[in-house]
C-alpha cells in the first residue's frame, strides 16, 4: 500500500514539475528573446520617457507592445510582476522527487555496487554535499576577482561541470549520476534566481521607492548569473530525461558522453541567443552537431564477443536466469518491496511473457546494460552473453518459436 501511495506522490509531482519547469524556462526564454529583440522606441515622447527599446508582437489573436526602461520608471507602478514562483516550484517538486526516487530508493536508483560499493546513506550524504558544494563553489567563483573576467570564468566554469559529471559517474550508478549532474546544475541556477537576482531587485526597487540611486552591481550580477542560467538550461534538460535513455548513461564512458551533449546543449543556446540579435554564425550549430554525432557513434553497440558462439539456447535455461535476475521485480506481483506492479508493464514471469518481450529484454540487458537496474540481482556476463545468443537464435528463426 505504501509503495502506492508512493507511486501517486510520485506521479502528482512530476506533473507539477513539469508544469513548473515549463512555465520557468518558458518565461526566462521569453525574456531573453525580447530583450534580444529590443529596437529604439519609434515615437520621440517614449523615448523622452526612458524607453530604451520596444518590440511588437503577436500571439494568440492579439498585437502586444514590450517597452524596456533604461531605469525604473518613477513612480513605480503597481502591480509589478516579479516571475519567481515558476523557478521555485520548479526546484521545489524537482527535489522533491530527488529525495523520493533516488534517495528515499537510493539502493535502487543512486547506488550501483559495480560502479562504487556505497551503502545507500553514504550515497544520499554524498549526493547533498554535491548540491550544497556545487552552488557554495559556483557563487564564490563568480563573486571572487575572477567573476569580473567572463571568458577564464567561463572556462573555469566548464572545467568544474566536466568534473562534475566525471566525478558523479565515479561514485553512482550512470542513471543516478546523470540526474544528479542535472539537480546540482539546476539547483545552482534556482538559486541564482532566489539569492542573486531578486534580491538584488528588491535592493533596486527600494532604492527607486525612496529616490536614491541604485547600486549599478545589482544589475551586472543579475545579468551574468542569468547568462549562465541560459547556457545550463539544455544540458539540465537532457539530463532530465536522460534516464530513458541507458545506452548514454550506462555506457563505461558516461561520463564523457555527457560531457559532449552538455557542451552541445550549451552551443545551441549560443547560437540562438546569438540569432535573435541577428546574424548568427552557424558555426556553434555545427560544433553541437558534431559533437552529438560523435557522442552517437562512441556510444554504438560494439557486439559482445559471444555472438559468434554457436546458438541453441533453451528457453527453459532463459527462463530461469530471468526467474533469478529479473522476476522479483517484473512479476505481475512483484516481490521487490519498491514495487507495488511490474517496472513498465514488463513481465518476465513466464516462457509467453519473455518470447514477447524479446527484443527489449536483448535491449536492456546485453546493448544498453541498464538492467537489471544497478544491477542489485548480480546479473553475470556469461547470462548477458546467454541473453544474446539466444536472441540472436530467435533472430535467425532457430529458436523456434515462429518468428522470424
Ligand atoms: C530491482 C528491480 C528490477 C530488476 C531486478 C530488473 N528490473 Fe527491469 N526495470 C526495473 C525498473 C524500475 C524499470 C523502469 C525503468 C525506467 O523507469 O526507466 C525497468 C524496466 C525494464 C524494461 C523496460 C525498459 C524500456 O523502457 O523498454 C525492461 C525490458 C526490463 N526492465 C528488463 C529487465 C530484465 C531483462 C531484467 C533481468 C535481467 C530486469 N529488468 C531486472 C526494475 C528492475
Amino acid at each position: 500500500m505504501t509503495a502506492y501511495l508512493l507511486e501517486w506522490l510520485n506521479l502528482l509531482v512530476r506533473w507539477l514539475h513539469v508544469i513548473a519547469g515549463i512555465a520557468w524556462i518558458g518565461s526566462s526564454f521569453y525574456f531573453i528573446w525580447l530583450d534580444n529583440h529590443l529596437r529604439p522606441p519609434r515615437r520621440d515622447e517614449d523615448g523622452e520617457r526612458g524607453v530604451a527599446g520596444e518590440v511588437w508582437s503577436v500571439h494568440g489573436g492579439g498585437f502586444y507592445h514590450a517597452q524596456k526602461y533604461a531605469a525604473a520608471p518613477l513612480p513605480l507602478p503597481a502591480p509589478l510582476h516579479w516571475f519567481k514562483w515558476e523557478a521555485y516550484t520548479t526546484w521545489l517538486s524537482g527535489i522533491f522527487l530527488t529525495g523520493l526516487i533516488y534517495w528515499y530508493g537510493a539502493s535502487v536508483y543512486l547506488v550501483d555496487p559495480s560502479v562504487l560499493p556505497l551503502s545507500p546513506a553514504a550515497g544520499v550524504v554524498i549526493a547533498v554535499a554535491f548540491l550544497v558544494g556545487g552552488w557554495l563553489v559556483y557563487d564564490l567563483l563568480c563573486r571572487s576577482p575572477l567573476g569580473k573576467r567572463e571568458g577564464p570564468l567561463s572556462a573555469i566554469l566548464f572545467v568544474l561541470v566536466a568534473l562534475l559529471a566525471w566525478a558523479l559517474c565515479q561514485l553512482f550508478g550512470g542513471r543516478g549520476a546523470f540526474i544528479h549532474f542535472g539537480v546540482v546544475l539546476g539547483t545552482i541556477m534556482v538559486a541564482n534566481v532566489a539569492m542573486v537576482i531578486i534580491p538584488g531587485q528588491k535592493r533596486m526597487v527600494a532604492a527607486v521607492a525612496l529616490g536614491k540611486p541604485i547600486d549599478p552591481e545589482d544589475g551586472i550580477r543579475a545579468k551574468q548569473r542569468s547568462v549562465h542560467n541560459t547556457y545550463f538550461t539544455l544540458p539540465v534538460l537532457f539530463t532530465m530525461t536522460s534516464n530513458h535513455y541507458a545506452v548514454v548513461y550506462s555506457h563505461a564512458w558516461n561520463w564523457l558522453l555527457l560531457i559532449g551533449i552538455a557542451l552541445a546543449g550549451a552551443l545551441i543556446r549560443v547560437y540562438f541567443v546569438a540569432r535573435h540579435k541577428g546574424g548568427a554564425s552557424p558555426l556553434p550549430l555545427a560544433a553541437a552537431a558534431a559533437i552529438l554525432i560523435a557522442v552517437m557513434l562512441a556510444a554504438a553497440p560494439r557486439a559482445p564477443a559471444a555472438a559468434e558462439a554457436s546458438g541453441g539456447v533453451d528457453i527453459e535455461e532463459l527462463r530461469s536466469v530471468m526467474e533469478a535476475r529479473c522476476a522479483n521485480c517484473h512479476a505481475a506481483e512483484p516481490t521487490h518491496p519498491a514495487f507495488p506492479a511490474a517496472p513498465a508493464g514488463v513481465l518476465l514471469d513466464s516462457n509467453a511473457e519473455i518470447l514477447r518481450n524479446a527484443e527489449r529484454v536483448h535491449q536492456q540487458t546485453v546493448i544498453s546494460r541498464a538492467m537489471p537496474i544497478g544491477n542489485l540481482t548480480g546479473m553475470t556476463e556469461e547470462e548477458r552473453a546467454l541473453v544474446d545468443r539466444w536472441y540472436r537464435d530467435l533472430e535467425r528463426g532457430a529458436g523456434g518459436s515462429g518468428r522470424d
